[in-house]
């Protein structure tokens, strides 16, 4: 032994050479800590300058205090030798040594039992084999910052670093477990707090993704003595190491060296952590987001907008954006809404804000028409109303709709399109929003991915209207309402047909035209129907929702659509416009409208369309 700047040192390689034997060794390096302040251990032998530097990156702080993440594994040899290399650079400084791990022979019950903050812990810690480092802290004393610093080449981790979504951590694991990378600064909402003693545990969710990320906060923390009384809801800020976590339940944790309180949370806020009805989670829809269940559906909800427009985009159609006040009626089931600047119970039209009667559109349809017959293949991906007074679990007031609009295009092409179109959104969300699918599949809808994973390997079942009748008026199924050619299907029939007569997606195609909008492709003939009237519409029926889409063949021809229009008492001077689109250069063409909210709610097995949406409006709600 010789003595360094005051402090007694060790020197490992002293003791190899001199032949002592590693008791004797380990015995040294207990002498060495009882010797105290400033003592570290020396080992000269196995320095790797890019090791240290990797240390020293990620996480001087002004240099007065260094921290080091050395993994979640039982120390082992070369993790030993590691924090012996890292020290030996220290020698010469005076430095107060603070260590944390594990103590455990049996990783599953991993505790955390140690955590010293002494002088020479480090010495102790490696010495016993079953301690895993998780921590290893070196503060040198103001007066001897310098000497640390002549470690030179290391650099202070940002002061301001930007936060990272947790999301990222997990996705990213491997590069925020370089040391140089593993300084992180999170943000979000807590959701528990576990206190213990020595460690507090708190799981943060910052909406990117369903399990949020559990930090562990030990007492040399500054605010420590804060965390505990930490309560659901509030929001804070962390600093720390992203480390491997020795919990089964999550692959990372963060190691928090700061913990601040950004918003504390009053003591009657609604969402405490057990389950909550939907029910009641719809009467505080400003809140319901920061539940797993309208996060996942949030974040699939957005997945699936991105698949929706990467599908249309790839294939060269154009987004329109089209109106959504309007004039014209697309589905002539007269369900809008009024827009109107007029006081209440004034009835001149004329005199109201556009000189004409004006509502909220049903459909952009028309005008993707409109575009269609100009640019070739168009879509709209726009919120649609419906002033419909229907209280079901697929029926919104105002909901979202894909509407594509393909011309030079007929009814089989419209139904391939929105084959591949759903395939690719559930494909999409298969490949890169698994976690939140396995959410719904354990607690919303058993089987779920493996329904999804049909749904884009299987080709959807298609059908005529007619033997779609055919089947339902033969199957044994008890139905409320009689299927009956002629009348439009029930949910309960279009349910039937999907799950368990097809038990995939079915397009039933070929309608009845009494039944169908003004705006469908008369059939010229159909073998099938004796010679009863039908239109090139389709629907698409899935599981558990029924009518996904619906969609026809438009009519192309001129004297047929002002017929057609005629019989259902339309005005031909209303849609003057949409009559120019047959009179000026024509084209067969088709398209189709896919409810938003209804794909979303088929993606995660969500039982009522309210909570596929973030604030839903149905009749008599329109709050938040
Ligand atoms: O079948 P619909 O009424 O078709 C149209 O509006 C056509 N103009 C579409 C087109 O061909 N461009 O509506 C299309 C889809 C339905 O299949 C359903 O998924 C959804 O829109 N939908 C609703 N979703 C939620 N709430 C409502 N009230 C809905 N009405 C229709
Ligand atoms: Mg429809």
């Amino acid at each position: 032994m010789k003595k360094h700047g005051g402090a007694p040192i060790v020197d490992r390689r002293h003791h190899q050479r001199a032949g002592h034997s590693r008791t004797h060794r380990r015995h040294a390096l207990h002498v060495h800590h009882a010797l105290g302040a400033g003592a570290c251990a020396r080992n000269v032998d196995t320095v790797s300058t890019t090791r240290l530097k990797q240390v020293l990156n990620s996480g001087v702080q002004n240099l007065s205090r260094m921290l080091a993440f050395l993994g979640t594994t039982t120390v082992s040899s070369s993790r030993r030798s590691r924090v012996q290399q890292f020290c030996g650079h220290l020698t010469g400084s005076r430095v107060s040594v603070f260590a944390s791990g594990f103590l455990s022979r049996d990783p599953s019950q991993l505790q955390r039992s140690r955590h010293e903050r002494v002088n020479g812990t480090l010495v102790r810690a490696y010495a016993r084999q079953r301690l895993a480092l998780t921590r290893l802290c070196v503060t040198s004393t103001p007066a001897q910052t310098s000497t640390v610093g002549t470690l030179d080449e290391h650099k202070a981790p940002p002061a301001e670093k930007q936060r990272v979504r947790i999301q990222r951590l997990f996705e990213e694991a491997a590069h925020f477990l370089q040391p140089a990378n593993s300084f992180v600064v999170i943000k979000g909402w807590v959701r528990t707090v576990r206190d213990q003693k020595q460690f507090a545990f708190v799981q943060v969710n910052d909406g990117s993704n369903v399990s949020g990320i559990q930090v562990v906060v030990d007492s040399s923390v500054p605010s420590f003595d804060k965390v505990a009384s930490l309560a659901t809801g509030c929001s804070i800020a962390v600093s720390g190491y992203v480390r491997k976590s020795p919990g089964a339940k999550q692959p990372i944790e963060v190691q928090a060296t700061s913990v601040e309180l950004l918003g504390p949370v009053a003591s009657n806020y609604p969402l405490q952590k057990k389950r909550h009805s939907f029910e009641f989670l719809r009467t505080i829809a400003h809140l319901r987001p920061r539940t797993n269940s309208f996060a996942a559906v949030a974040r699939v909800r957005s997945a699936l907008a991105a698949a929706t427009h990467a599908f249309f985009q790839s294939r060269g159609f154009i987004y329109l954006h089209s109106p959504i006040i309007t004039a014209s009626d697309c589905e002539g089931a007269g369900e809008m809404f009024r827009v109107t600047t007029l006081p209440p119970g004034a009835t001149e039209e004329q005199a109201d804000f556009f000189g004409q009667r004006a509502s909220l559109t049903v459909s952009g349809q028309l005008s993707a028409e409109a575009y269609a017959c100009a640019m070739g293949d168009v879509y709209t991906f726009g919120p649609t109303f419906r002033a419909e007074n229907s209280n079901t679990k697929r029926h919104l007031a105002e909901f979202w709709m894909i509407e594509p609009e393909m011309a030079f295009a007929s009814r089989d092409d419209a139904m391939k399109n929105a084959e591949e179109y759903v395939k690719h959104g559930v494909s999409f969300l298969l490949e890169t929003r698994m976690e939140d699918l396995q959410f719904f599949d354990q607690f919303i809808e058993k089987g779920l991915v493996r329904k999804l994973e049909q749904v884009r390997d299987l080709a959807f079942a298609r059908v005529s209207y007619t033997e779609a009748i055919e089947i339902l008026s033969k199957a044994t199924e008890k139905f409320e309402f009689t299927p009956e050619w002629g009348s439009d299907l029930q949910t309960e029939h279009e349910r039937y047909l999907a799950e368990r007569h097809f038990q995939r997606p079915v397009f039933v195609f070929n309608y009845p035209a009494c039944i169908k909008a003004f705006y469908m492709r008369v059939n010229d003939t159909e073998p099938t129907t004796d010679g009863r009237r039908t239109v090139a519409a389709f629907d698409l029926l899935v599981p558990g929702i029924g009518e996904l889409i619906g969609g026809s063949q438009r009519e192309e021809r001129y004297d047929v659509l002002c017929s057609r229009m005629q019989e259902l008492g339309l005005s031909k001077e209303q849609y003057w416009w949409y009559l120019d689109l047959r009179r000026y250069g024509t084209v067969p063409h088709a398209g189709y409208g896919l409810g938003f909210e209804r794909y979303v709610q088929f993606c995660t097995g969500m039982e009522n369309i309210r909570d596929v949406i973030p604030f839903p409006r149905y009749p008599g709600h329109c709050e938040f």
